[in-house]
């Protein structure tokens, strides 16, 4: 049985990943500082309470666990806050990551999935975009993101660490058992804040309705946890079949608007949810759809939970559970 450190495990993305590996029947130690995650999404393995730059920890954790890869998703995410504390970002995304890369290259463990984003292409040239198109960020967490990839390349051709780099668009939906979902705190993410709003018979603000879309708000491309995380179990296979290092986006290559999303979500959930026009949120690209044709033709990967319903009704799953 092969074990796999989850570094960020407690997190919404990590926890679905730590249930699929244990579904699978491998072996999860979880290392998280739930700093922003949270102990009771993690549904078992080995846990540890700790920062992945903590060098001492990391080695004791290698020592005493033989480490097959590393997936890695811990980290802040918050485009926003990147713009107004962006050492924050540089200092957890990017530095605590190189300690983290440091104690694989002393164990000898060389392989590695790491979390990326769509924010590493910045403003789209085109959608979809494809993993050619030109990379630049236009905030620092992208910005941490594309450094952290570019010192993955370093280490490949230096040390011959084989890193695969999964490119989200916007994680959406839970598990559909309804028991681990996304907790995030301040919540900012759009789906989760409409179903908070449709629990709480509040209101929901769009940011932006003259946006060059067909009816004026934001386009973005969900693509289900569950799908994220099947995703990242074919990266582990590929590496352990010895396949080198690449990059891929993830997303479903259909853009879904603000209005869309909350439209659903009153179908879905059967509750009207009241939407407030607002100014445009700084940053926001009008359309961010991907191209996700190379995951598909080179790990076969085919999203299960294509359709924007799907999605938001695992999300009201686990959010109706949360009161
Ligand atoms: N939105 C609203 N109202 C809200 C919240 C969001 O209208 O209350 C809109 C946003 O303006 C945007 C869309 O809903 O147009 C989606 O916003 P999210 O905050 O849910 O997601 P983003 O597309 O901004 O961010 C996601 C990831 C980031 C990543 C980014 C780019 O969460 O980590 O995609 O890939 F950087």
């Amino acid at each position: 049985m092969e074990t796999i450190l989850v570094v960020g495990g407690a997190g919404y993305i990590g926890s679905h990943m730590v249930k699929l590996l244990l579904d699978e029947g491998y072996a999860v130690v979880v290392l998280d500082d739930l700093s922003t995650g949270h102990r009771r999404l993690v549904t078992g393995g080995v846990f540890v309470q700790g920062n992945l730059g903590d060098a001492e920890l990391l080695d004791c954790v290698f020592s005493t666990h033989k480490i097959f890869a590393v997936m890695h998703f811990a980290a802040f995410s918050l485009v926003g806050e990147s713009m107004q504390v962006p050492l924050k970002y540089y200092r957890n995304n990017v530095s605590e990551t190189v300690a983290l890369l440091e104690a694989m290259q002393r164990h000898g463990v060389e392989r590695f999935i790491f979390s990326s984003t769509a924010a590493v292409y910045g403003e789209p040239e085109h959608v979809p975009i494809t993993e050619a198109h030109p990379c630049r960020p236009t905030n620092p967490y992208g910005n941490t993101k594309l450094s952290i990839e570019r010192m993955l390349a370093d280490c490949g051709r230096a040390n011959g660490l084989r890193a695969i780099c999964l490119r989200y668009f916007n994680a959406a939906g839970a598990d559909p058992s309804g028991s681990i979902g996304e907790a995030h705190d301040p919540e900012s993410h759009l789906i989760p804040l409409v179903l908070k709003a449709a629990l709480a018979g509040a209101s929901v603000k769009i940011f932006g309705t003259d946006y060059a879309t067909p009816d004026g708000t934001c386009l973005r491309d969900y693509v289900h946890v569950c799908d994220l995380a099947r995703a990242h179990l074919l990266a582990l296979e590929a590496l352990g079949d010895g396949c080198g290092s690449d990059v891929f986006n993830l997303g479903n290559s259909v853009g879904h608007s603000v209005r869309q999303v909350i439209e659903t979500a009153c179908r879905v959930t059967g509750r009207d949810i009241v939407a407030v026009a607002c100014d445009r949120r700084p940053g926001d690209p009008a359309a961010l759809v991907a191209d996700s044709d190379k995951i598909r033709a080179t790990l076969g990967w085919k999203p299960k939970y294509e359709s924007l319903d799907a999605m938001i009704d695992s999300a009201w799953r686990w959010h109706a559970r949360q009161g």
